[in-house]
C-alpha cells in the first residue's frame, strides 16, 4: 500500500465506527487517486516533498469520491458499478450512501482546518478552493448543467462549461493546493491549468465510453443509454481523438511559463496520455 493509501487508512482508523464509516471506506477505495497524484507532482516540482500535500489531497479525494457516490444515484446517472465494484448505494443502501456522500463532503474541510501541515492563512485558501470549485464555481453547477442538458440540446460552448465546471472545478483545486501550499501567488496561471487537465481528463472519459468495456473502467458506461449532452454529442469519434491531442500540445506549450519544475507533471500527463 503507497503512503498516501496508508493515509488514507489512518483517516478511516480515527473515525467513529458506525456504518458511514465503513461505506465511506467502502467508497474510498480503488479510486485512481489522479487528483493526488496532481498535487503530489506540482509540490515535487516546487521542491516540497510530497506528505506536505496528504491532508489536502485526502480533502479533495473525499470530495472526489462524494460526488461519483452522489453521480451514480438513482436519480442522477443511475449507475450499479463503480471503482470495479457495485455502487455505495448497490453494496449498502441509497439512505446509507447519500448520508456517506454528505459525510464525506463535510468532513474535506475539517480535515483541513485540522491539519498539522499548513500555516492557518494557508489552511483557509485551501479551504476557500475547495468550498468554491467544488460548488457553484465548478463541480455542483457542472453537474447542474450535466443534470438539465441532453444529446440534442448541447453545442460545443455548452460542453466546455459543463466540462469545465463539473471535472475542471476538482483539477483547479488539485493545481491550486500546491500553490498554497509552496507560498505562490499566480492564481490565474494555476485555475488555467487546473481547467485544461480537467478538459483533457473529461473529453476522455466522454470517449472512452464508447470506446472502452465497463470491465476496462471499473464503471458503468451509461451516457448513451441516459442520452447524455457529451463530447460525442458534438464531435465524431476522429475529432475527438484529435482534439484531445490537440489538447495535449497546447498543455505542453502552456507548461514552458510554468514556474515550478514541471518533469514530474510532465509524467504524470503522460499517464494520462497513454491511458
Ligand atoms: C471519474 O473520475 C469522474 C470524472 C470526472 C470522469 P476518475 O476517472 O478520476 O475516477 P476515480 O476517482 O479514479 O474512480
Ligand atoms: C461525472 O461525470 C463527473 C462528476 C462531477 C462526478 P460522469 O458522470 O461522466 O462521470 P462517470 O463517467 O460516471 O465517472
Ligand atoms: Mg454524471
Ligand atoms: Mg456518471
Ligand atoms: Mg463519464
Amino acid at each position: 500500500m503507497s503512503d498516501f493509501e496508508q493515509h488514507i487508512k489512518r483517516y478511516l482508523d480515527s473515525q467513529k465506527n458506525c456504518l458511514i464509516t465503513d461505506a465511506m471506506a467502502y467508497a474510498l477505495d480503488g479510486g485512481k487517486r489522479f487528483r493526488p497524484r496532481v498535487i503530489f507532482s506540482i509540490l515535487k516540482g516546487f521542491r516540497i516533498e510530497e506528505e506536505k500535500g496528504y491532508d489536502s489531497a485526502l480533502a479533495l479525494e473525499m470530495i472526489q469520491t462524494y460526488s461519483l457516490i452522489h453521480d451514480d444515484l438513482p436519480a442522477m446517472d443511475n449507475d450499479d458499478m463503480r471503482r470495479g465494484k457495485p455502487s455505495l448505494h448497490k453494496a449498502f443502501r441509497e439512505d446509507i450512501a447519500i448520508l456517506a456522500g454528505d459525510q464525506l463532503l463535510t468532513d474535506s474541510f475539517r480535515v483541513v482546518a485540522d491539519s498539522k501541515s499548513y500555516h492557518p492563512e494557508t489552511k483557509i485558501s485551501i479551504i476557500s478552493a475547495l468550498s468554491s470549485y467544488a460548488g457553484m464555481a465548478g463541480m455542483i453547477y457542472g453537474q447542474l448543467l450535466d443534470v438539465t442538458t441532453d444529446s440534442s440540446s448541447i453545442d460545443k460552448e455548452k460542453l466546455f462549461e459543463i466540462q469545465d465546471n463539473k471535472t475542471g472545478g476538482l483539477f483547479k483545486i488539485a493545481c491550486l493546493i500546491p500553490m498554497y501550499i509552496a507560498g505562490i501567488d499566480r492564481k490565474d496561471y494555476f485555475t488555467r491549468l487546473g481547467s485544461m487537465i480537467g478538459e483533457i481528463f473529461q473529453n476522455q472519459d466522454d470517449l472512452f465510453d464508447l470506446i472502452k468495456t465497463e470491465e476496462e473502467m471499473g464503471k458503468n458506461l451509461s451516457d448513451a443509454k441516459n442520452d447524455k449532452g457529451t463530447a460525442l454529442s458534438v464531435y465524431s469519434l476522429e475529432e475527438l481523438r484529435k482534439l484531445i491531442d490537440d489538447e495535449f500540445e497546447e498543455l505542453n506549450e502552456y507548461l514552458k511559463d510554468a514556474v515550478f519544475d514541471t518533469r514530474y507533471l510532465m509524467e504524470l500527463l503522460n499517464i494520462l496520455k497513454e491511458r
